[in-house]
């Protein structure tokens, strides 16, 4: 078969926010920010991850930072081939194994078939012998070890940086799923938006980053605290700090926790019922970096009654997963193929 045995089996996670690569026999060996550096004179992709980041300190002139994928699809195609191509790279190079790796990829459920054909495109045109895409919520379903082939619902909820899935995967395919564009860069975009219309302040896009991580560690510890955010005052462009409160910052997520959780409510209301028996028994898994900043593992807790599981290593459930598949090819042949079908059974 066209999956020969030939190069190395990769898994690939390209994320709007993250991009993670598994290597066979060795598992994750990069998770970096889907950031490319773009030499503004060539169009050229000058660095990739954490290297474009890096070199934007030293050298800023005509060179600017893009990131190439949005909502979880390709948004700048000869961007995101060099993103996946240094990082491919960069994941290989120490290998003794040679040769062009397979890649299985990961494509939103949300996707159209044109974005999931674009997906597999690039990472072909990027030097892939061989691109096999998966629905996102299976590879995490996978990653997470729960038991997609059987006859049991797997409920996942993964809230990324561009998007928020939620999925219900059974018998080695997607039952149900949704989609919504709400994740962690709209908190970002909501806690910017509130500083400057409630407090008249200006933040970079860096404070605004870091205020969302913190708001995340803070969720995670389960205690509250009041964060200082420093910028600039638009009436008098004059610094000024101001301390966002907890109670403030669960005000200003609370229509985003909302959005989700009626994606949520509305994959279990498409379920067949004969999945209610294990979604009460077993629970949904949460995943993805999105999730925390909204405080979701709580949320969804009370909001569905149901036992809430948050992935240990939420920034790598879907790259896991993913892995696992490319190194076992006959799993692999078992699973849907279904990418880029937009949802199964989206509201009419
Ligand atoms: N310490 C952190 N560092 C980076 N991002 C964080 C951190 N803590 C929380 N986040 C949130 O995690 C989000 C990214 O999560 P994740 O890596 O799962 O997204 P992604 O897979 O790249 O995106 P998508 O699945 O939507 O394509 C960020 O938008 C940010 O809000
Ligand atoms: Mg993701």
């Amino acid at each position: 078969m066209w999956w020969r045995r030939s190069g190395p089996a990769v898994g690939l996670d390209l994320g709007t926010a993250h991009t993670v690569v598994h290597v066979e026999g060795r598992g994750i060996v990069l998770e970096e920010p889907s950031v490319v550096a773009v030499d503004q004179a060539t169009g050229a992709v000058v660095a990739a991850g954490h290297e474009a980041r890096m070199l934007f300190g030293r050298h800023p002139e005509g060179i600017r930072l893009r990131r190439p994928v949005a909502r979880g699809v390709v948004q700048d195609a000869a961007a995101t081939r060099g993103l996946v191509r240094r990082l491919l790279a960069k994941a290989l190079a120490p290998l003794r194994r040679r040769g062009r790796p397979r890649v299985v990829v990961g494509v939103p459920a949300g996707a159209t078939r044109v974005e999931a054909e674009a997906i597999r495109r690039v990472v072909e045109e990027a030097g892939a012998a061989a691109v096999w895409p998966v629905p996102e919520p299976l590879a995490v379903a996978v990653g997470e070890g729960l038991p997609v082939e059987e006859p049991v619902g797997s409920l996942v909820v993964d809230v990324g940086g561009g998007t928020a899935e939620a999925a219900v995967v059974a018998l080695g395919g997607l039952v149900v799923a949704r989609s919504v564009p709400v994740a962690g860069d709209a908190v970002e975009a909501a806690v910017l938006q509130h500083l400057r219309t409630r407090h008249r302040l200006l933040v970079g896009d860096g404070q605004a980053t870091a205020l969302v991580r913190a708001l995340a560690a803070g969720r995670a510890r389960q205690f509250a605290e009041a964060v200082p955010v420093a910028g600039r005052r638009l009436d008098s462009g004059i610094p000024a700090t101001v301390e966002l409160s907890a109670a403030e910052l669960d005000a200003v997520v609370a229509p985003l926790v909302r959005t989700v959780l009626d994606m949520v409510r509305a994959v279990l209301e498409a379920a067949p019922p004969e999945f209610a028996h294990d979604f009460l028994e077993r629970g949904l898994v949460l995943t993805g970096g999105g999730s925390l900043p909204l405080g979701l593992e709580r949320r969804l807790q009370e909001e569905t009654g149901l036992p809430v599981t948050l992935a240990p290593a939420p920034f790598r459930s879907a790259g896991l997963g993913v892995g696992r598949l490319a190194e076992d090819p006959a799993r692999l042949a078992r699973l849907a193929r279904d990418v880029g079908t937009a949802l199964p059974q989206r509201e009419p």
